[in-house]
């Protein structure tokens, strides 16, 4: 897949969105070593604390089903006239499973920058942090 491709598809997650409160929908696809495909959108709760991110979302798919080692890229998409970078949470998250990702993150008009999650996450805590 492309990395037009990638961008494309995660916004095609937009519309899965669940934003009643922040009605600020987020897009993620998260392509694995062998090309397979999570994607993710953000889902709110009333108790606004529990609201699970797009990029969180994809990534629990991919454990979930059994791709741990082999994040390859992901794509965070949103409608916003900024890039939509990706929350503080999100970041650590994605660094436990794949500190050199490469990130896609676009904006509304969908231009993207591409960028290594190791520069999102400088010295970033992860597994090896517990040695
Ligand atoms: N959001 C994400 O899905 N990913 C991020 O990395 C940033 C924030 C969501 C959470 C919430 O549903 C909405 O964007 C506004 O914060």
């Amino acid at each position: 897949m492309t990395e037009r491709e990638l961008v494309d598809l995660a916004f095609t997650m937009l519309e899965r969105s669940y934003v009643p409160y922040s009605h600020f929908p987020v897009g993620a696809a998260l392509e694995c070593a062998d090309g397979t495909v999570f994607t993710g959108c953000n889902v709110e709760n009333a108790a606004y604390g529990s609201t699970i991110c797009a990029e969180r979302t994809a990534a629990v798919k991919a454990v979930s089903e059994g791709h741990r080692d082999d994040f390859v890229r992901i794509a965070i998409v949103g409608n916003s006239t900024d890039y939509c970078w990706p929350c503080g949470a999100c970041r650590q998250f994605l660094f436990e499973f794949a500190p050199g990702l490469e990130c896609l993150v676009a904006r509304g008009d969908r231009e993207y920058v591409k960028l290594p999650l190791r520069e999102l996450l400088p010295h970033g805590f992860g597994p090896k942090s517990l040695l």
